[in-house]
């Protein structure tokens, strides 16, 4: 064999003992906790052949506690590129068979590595998790690297999308790093993420709970918000992964993706026009409306087990992608609470980051009234949700299928607040309040000295609704553009759309904001 082939020889080993990570007893160990390692997830993740793997032959450098004697080529993460339909994403998955994937200084400078070069080449972030957290024996090190990444994080965040799978642990301060990205998706049952573990838990606080009920998917899918999806399985979660992608563009500088629509974009819905129920009190499911209207019935729904209240998410009309924001009557009357209000906020501002355009659907009887609100900072976050909208620049349209009572009908993108298109159906109820507390307030004397006082406040709501339960006050001060024929939403929807294409509007040059955290 010539010296040469000798050499290529060596490299393909070098190449094969890289690719065992931790070797077969820890790949045995992590199939039997019913876990793929990171290289299996990177190969489902990504598209077929697509992968172009950096940094096989890092080592760490550390010396203490006998360090020096273990290594392991390529360390603790898998890194590098390749493609999800067709379109450039750069990926790295911890590798829990090396040291338990816990993070090394050489780690970090492998995943800074991928996320410099996706901030040079605009693509987005794809981040597995799976780790035991700093490396122990690197002390400080591990810290500093943890730094590295956030750093990186923060300056990405609204630049390219960056999104974490959370296949396995995360605990202590490197759950910032996903908290940073901006869409999470943990696995049920095999990932966890937490601050502090259920033993340091029970020394301070003593409280008994475990790693699930600490920091599961469920808790946090459900009662944190932490996690935007819990999903049963790896392979549900890279699916996820992928198919979120494809409503969201490389960057801030491109637009969304565009894909050929089948769907008729004149397609008239008859459903729409008998959904209102004839009692105001009586709910109907939102997500009727958008299935009805968007193309294919195809919805992603973001956040889906936290806030029900509201529903976001994504959708495409006529092949657009558009981010979805719409009140749900079937959850708490579709009120506006403080987590309801974070949750859009977030989304808000994550499509107008990314020139998504906005589409708001509006059944909102207002905001949750009491202390529990109060003492919560609801002022606080409702105007998370107020600013979130009134900065946003790309395309928005809203429409009022029903009630838009005070504040919440400013918060869910008013005209006032630049919308481009208000449209409203006929059953549309734009007021300050209700018929009912309006009577209260202008009323009650009135109504309290009444022989009948059941019959005069009747008579009096039914005054005040007549006047301003209606979408027509609000049209006749051009407030609303039009009042559409609910089953035509999904054309009008298309043609607005249509037309702010080009719409530009930037906000005024500042620094940045100070949006009410
Ligand atoms: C070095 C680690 C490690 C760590 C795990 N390992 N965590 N090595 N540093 N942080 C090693 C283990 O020694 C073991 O090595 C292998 O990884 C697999 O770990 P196991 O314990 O056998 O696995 P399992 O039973 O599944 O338990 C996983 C685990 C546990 C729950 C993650 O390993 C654990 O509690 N690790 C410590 C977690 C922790 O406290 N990390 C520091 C958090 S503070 P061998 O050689 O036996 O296979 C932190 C600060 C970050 O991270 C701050 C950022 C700002």
């Amino acid at each position: 064999m010539s010296a040469q082939l000798e050499k290529v020889k060596e490299l393909i080993e070098l190449r094969a003992q890289a690719r065992l990570g931790g070797g077969e007893k820890s790949i045995q160990k992590q199939h039997d906790k019913g876990k793929y390692t990171a290289r299996e997830r990177i190969a489902m993740l990504l598209d077929e052949g697509s992968f172009e793997e950096f940094d096989m032959f890092v080592k760490h450098r550390c010396t203490n506690f006998g360090q020096d004697k273990k290594h392991f080529l390529g360390d603790g993460v898998v890194t590098g590129y390749g493609t999800i339909e067709g379109r450039l994403v750069y990926v790295f998955a911890q590798d829990f068979t090396v040291f338990g994937g816990s993070l090394s200084e050489t780690m970090a400078l492998k995943i800074c590595k991928v996320m410099d070069q996706a901030m040079k080449m605009g693509a987005p972030v794809i981040g597995i998790n799976d780790s035991g957290g700093a490396r122990i024996q690197e002390g400080i090190n591990a810290l500093a690297g943890y730094a590295e990444i956030f750093q990186r994080n923060i300056l990405a965040s609204g630049v390219v999308p960056q999104i974490s799978g959370i296949f396995g642990p995360c605990a202590g301060g490197a759950v910032y790093s996903p908290a940073l990205t901006d869409f999470t998706i943990m696995t049920r049952g095999t990932s966890y993420m937490f601050l502090t573990g259920p033993k340091v838990v029970k020394t301070v606080t003593g409280e008994d709970v475990t790693q699930e009920q600490l920091g599961g998917a469920s808790v946090h899918s459900t009662k944190s918000g932490v996690t935007h999806f819990a999903v049963d399985t790896e392979e549900d979660g890279l699916k996820l992964i992928r198919k979120l992608l494809g409503f969201i563009p490389q960057n801030n500088l491109e637009e969304t993706p565009h894909i050929e629509c089948f769907d008729p974009i004149d397609r008239l819905d008859d459903s729409l026009n008998e959904i209102i129920p004839d009692s105001p009190n009586k709910p109907y499911d939102m997500f009727e409306v958008i299935g009805a209207i968007v193309d294919n019935g195809e919805f992603l729904e973001v956040h889906g087990d936290y806030a029900k209240n509201i529903i976001v998410g994504f959708a495409r009309f006529n092949g657009q992608s558009v981010g979805v924001v719409a009140n749900q009557p079937k959850m708490l009357a579709g009120v506006l609470d403080s987590n309801a209000s974070r949750k859009a906020a977030r989304f808000v501002r994550f499509c107008d980051a990314f020139n998504i355009p906005l589409v708001t659907l509006v059944d909102v009887p207002g905001f949750l009234p009491g202390t529990g609100q109060e003492y919560g900072g609801v002022i606080m976050h409702g105007a998370k949700l107020l600013y979130a909208y009134g900065e946003a620049t790309v395309p928005k349209i809203t429409i009022t299928l029903r009630k838009s009572y005070g504040g919440a009908h400013i918060v869910m993108s008013c005209k006032q607040l630049r919308g481009d298109i208000n449209y409203a159906w006929p059953t549309a109820e734009i007021a300050v309040m209700g018929a009912s507390g309006a009577v209260e307030v202008l009323y009650a004397k009135e109504v309290a000295a009444a022989e009948n006082p059941a019959e005069v406040a009747a008579a009096k709501e039914d005054e005040y609704s007549k006047l301003f339960q209606n979408p027509y006050q609000a049209a006749k001060y051009g407030y609303i553009d039009d009042v559409i024929e609910p089953r035509n939403t999904r054309f009008r929807v298309i043609r607005a759309l249509q037309q702010l294409a080009t719409k530009k509007l930037t906000n005024p040059a500042k620094k940045h904001g100070n949006i009410p955290l």
